[in-house]
């Protein structure tokens, strides 16, 4: 059993393979977490796993490879799980969220052809269980809209948002996707106009949704920044600097919150990226402090401990 993790490491799950879940997210369904991510080993496009107390991850599935299964929806869309050359496509950041009218699991994704940045779409795979194999749906450009780096958001009341950066990436666009989840119904905010705004991550906090994002410079990491607002439709604010010039050599994947007997914490949850190996690349978890003046905060801590029980987030450095 692992009891500390150390940020930056190589981790692995419980059968002693590397964890590969880049870009990734979590879901916490019937006592599990769910980490989905891009695995681009082999065959393979996006991976989950699960665990209990967020330290000790058993492998549950390859839900996304090359061969998945492929069932066309309505919307017109490219089911296309390899590229014309026959060479795998990109799947990147892959989120799923769970919807209570269907019951399905439905993961949205960046998509790209796996030669150039040129597709800009966005895809969807359903399943009918968190961890099972994804039935693929196909590519799209919502709205005709460039789409990359993106990001899954459900509210208190089922709402769910898919936030994606369009317009070669200077503008991040907000969608409210429709009951099904299984497409944009409209696209309700273009946030920060030529701020070029990549790895979109967002929570709620009290009446208060904040949002964390990283500027666009490949796989180098950069200064993130957060804005804060009362409603996701309604004025975000200015943005904000979060972390240090480089946030730590991280780049947001998602904000994770874990809701203990004694507290909640919110984790910031990162890729810290190799670029010249990319299957080298780490996670880097870290509480977020919310200040009292309303700003929010991280700071460094290399090795830590999850208490899933009291909510804390234990950091081990001297
Ligand atoms: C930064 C993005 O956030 C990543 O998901 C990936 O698309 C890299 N750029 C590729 O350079």
């Amino acid at each position: 059993m692992i009891s500390k993790l150390e940020n930056g490491a190589v981790w692995y799950d419980t059968n002693g393979n590397i964890i590969h879940a880049h870009g990734g997210h979590m879901l916490f369904k019937d006592g599990f977490y769910y980490w989905y991510g891009e695995n681009r080993t082999k065959d393979n496009y996006v991976s989950c796993y699960r665990s209990k107390d967020l330290m000790n991850w058993e492998f549950r599935n390859n839900i996304l490879t090359t061969d998945s299964k492929t069932e066309a929806i309505r919307i017109r869309t490219d089911l296309r799980l390899l590229n014309e050359l026959g060479g795998k496509v990109n799947l990147e950041r892959p989120k799923v969220l769970y919807n209570e009218l269907t019951q399905k699991y439905v993961l949205w994704v960046h998509y790209e052809n796996g030669i150039d940045y040129s597709c800009a779409a966005c895809a969807i795979a359903t399943s009918d269980s968190p961890d099972g194999d994804f039935v693929y749906h196909g590519s799209f450009n919502p709205y005709g809209y460039m789409s990359r780096d993106c990001t899954l958001y459900k509210d208190e009341d089922g709402t769910a948002y898919f936030i994606s950066a369009s317009r070669d990436n200077a503008d991040l666009h907000v969608y409210k996707l429709t009951e099904d989840y299984m497409n944009v119904e409209s696209l309700v905010h273009k946030l920060w106009q030529g701020e070029y705004r990549e790895a979109p991550a967002l929570v709620k906090k009290g009446q208060v949704y904040y949002m964390i994002s990283s500027f666009c410079t490949g796989w180098e990491p950069n200064q993130c920044k957060y804005a804060f607002a009362n409603s996701i439709d309604g004025r975000w604010s200015l943005l904000k600097n979060i972390g240090d010039e480089t946030t730590y050599c991280t780049q947001p994947a998602f904000i994770l919150p874990i809701e203990g007997d004694e507290q909640i914490t919110y984790i910031y949850v990162s890729d810290r990226w190799d670029g010249e190996n990319y299957h080298n690349s780490r996670y880097v978890f870290l509480p977020i402090d919310f200040n009292k003046d309303g700003s929010i905060s991280i700071n460094y801590c290399h090795e830590f401990e999850i208490n899933i029980n009291d909510g804390k987030f234990i950091a081990k450095d001297k």
